[in-house]
């Protein structure tokens, strides 16, 4: 068991919890994942490693509480025991060097990510980082990006911050093929799918971070399928990154569709 050692609300719906993990803050990279059950009741969700904490010997980990499970683990209070949390999963982000880096995200994919771009920094590249929120009040931690990129701009969907309209706007309005080498983006599906239509035939090389159904996070269950360039890929062992320009986004949709009522029917049985 894992014990919450912090607590903090960043946006409406939105908790960072801070939890006691030592050997996974030994060994996690940026971009991998860990999985939690929050409850001995709870299912099991994926969650992208947001940052660590040596002497705490603690990982972060960023919740939109939006389902059952993620209720349930923000309602974890500190000292509270995480039913199970395994660790660290899936490949780390690629890496280049050298190069102009656009990173992308919307809504809670803002945290997800925040370690990559800071790892593409520290690699020595130049990074450009576009978020995306509904409004001014659900940005997060742009005092972590801030100090983590080169430049950050905020898209807001109500224009109450920065540019107002979509992640996806914001880069045409920004960019054009000449203008980064290589990018990452992570967040809604549709969002990661407008990105590499948009950015298809510039010459950059863009890595989704994708985010399938998962239950194992071992490659047993087939839960997290993905079709990548006519290949089926395990997202949890082969992933979560993948070539955007590759990603058949449609059938990633059609499958975490697929649990839709069940997730909603569990919901409601919760809040009965
Ligand atoms: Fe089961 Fe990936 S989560 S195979």
């Amino acid at each position: 068991m894992n014990r919450v050692l912090a607590k903090r609300e960043l946006a409406p719906l939105v908790t960072l919890l801070e939890v006691e993990a030592p050997r996974i803050q030994r060994r996690w990279k940026a971009g991998q994942f860990i999985i939690i059950r929050p409850l001995e009741t709870s299912e099991r969700i994926p969650l992208t490693i947001v940052d660590s904490n040596a002497e705490r010997q603690s990982i972060t980990m960023v919740i939109q509480a939006i389902g059952k499970t993620t209720k349930e683990a923000v309602s974890l209070e500190p000292e509270a025991l995480m039913c199970d949390l395994v660790g660290p999963l899936g490949e780390p982000a690629t890496m280049s060097k050298g190069k102009n880096v656009v990173c992308m995200a919307g809504g809670v994919g803002v945290a997800e990510l925040l370690p990559v771009a800071k790892a593409f920094h520290q690699a020595g590249n130049r990074v450009t980082a576009l978020c995306g929120a509904r409004s001014e009040n659900y940005r997060i931690l742009d005092a972590e990006l801030k100090e983590a990129v080169d430049e950050l701009h905020w898209a807001t969907d109500d224009g109450s911050f920065g540019f107002h309209g979509n992640v996806v706007q914001l880069l045409n309005s920004l960019a054009g093929p000449d203008t980064f080498q290589e990018g990452h983006v992570i967040g809604p599906i549709p969002m990661m799918k407008a990105a590499a239509e948009a950015t298809r035939g510039w010459g950059l090389k863009l890595h989704a971070s994708l985010n399938p159904v998962m239950i194992d996070g071992t490659g047993m269950c087939g839960g997290c399928r993905v079709t990548v360039g006519h290949e089926v890929k395990f997202a949890c062992v082969d992933g979560p990154e993948f070539d955007a320009h590759l990603v058949d986004f449609d059938e990633l949709t059609r499958r975490n569709r697929a649990y839709r009522e069940m997730e909603q029917e569990s919901l409601n049985h919760k809040c009965r």
